[in-house]
């Protein structure tokens, strides 16, 4: 399927960018992660791309502080964002970095579609509502991803998936089908590939 056939293809870190000009030429299509600090971007891209260390995750929330360009294949970018909300570093470096984000996320003419992430065990915040607003003004189309189903049980997920569902109708540029994943067992990580390959 061309999900897997997408993902076939090699992985290659292409540069960490710190300021709006650093984008890389906007030749084609992509894809980027947001979502709160620690929530698993990093991890994500790493389960997706079947790397261990291509994106640079930790347990210390603020471990990205660029944005992170990785090419798959010739045609498609996968982004890696900083996350927002919380983080363990200085809060100017953190001011600058939200700033970036949010620029990067309304001002990004390939930016195909933005994957929110949304812990399964929190559901979705007040800063997650902001991004999403943001994204709403942008006309950028965006996709909740729960991550880490692997720490909840059904009954606990089934109500965090109620209450992302009734904060996303609420957001009219939100894709209404919801991925749920654990970058841990690899769930839900073939069903993204496929959306992904669908996007390019
Ligand atoms: P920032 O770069 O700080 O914004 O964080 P991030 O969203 O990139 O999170 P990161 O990928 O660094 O992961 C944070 C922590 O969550 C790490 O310790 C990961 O191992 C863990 N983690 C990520 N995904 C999963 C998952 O699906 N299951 C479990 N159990 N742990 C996960
Ligand atoms: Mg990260």
């Amino acid at each position: 399927d061309r999900g897997r056939l997408l993902f076939a293809q090699e992985s290659i870190f292409v540069k960490g960018v710190v300021a709006m000009s650093g984008l890389p030429p906007a030749d084609r299509i992509e894809v980027c992660f947001a979502g709160r600090s620690n929530v698993g971007k990093s991890t994500l891209i790493n389960a997706l791309t079947g790397t261990k260390a291509l994106a640079r995750a930790s347990n210390t929330p603020g471990r990205t502080q660029e944005i992170n360009y990785f090419a798959q294949g010739p045609d498609l970018y996968l982004v890696d964002l900083p996350g927002y909300g919380y983080a363990n570093a200085p809060l100017p470096v953190v001011e600058k970095w939200q700033k970036l984000l949010k620029q990067y996320l309304s001002g990004r003419p390939t930016l195909r579609r933005a994957f929110v992430l949304i812990d399964a065990r929190h559901g979705v915040k007040k800063v997650d509502e902001e991004i999403m607003a943001l994204l709403d003004s942008a006309a950028v189309t965006f996709q909740c991803v729960l991550t880490k189903t692997d720490k909840v049980k059904a009954a606990e997920r089934d109500k965090v998936l109620g209450q992302v569902r009734g904060a996303l109708s609420k957001h009219p540029a939100a894709y209404p089908e919801l991925i749920l994943t654990s970058s841990e067992k690899g769930d839900g990580i073939a069903t993204l590939r496929a959306i992904i390959a669908g996007l390019v």
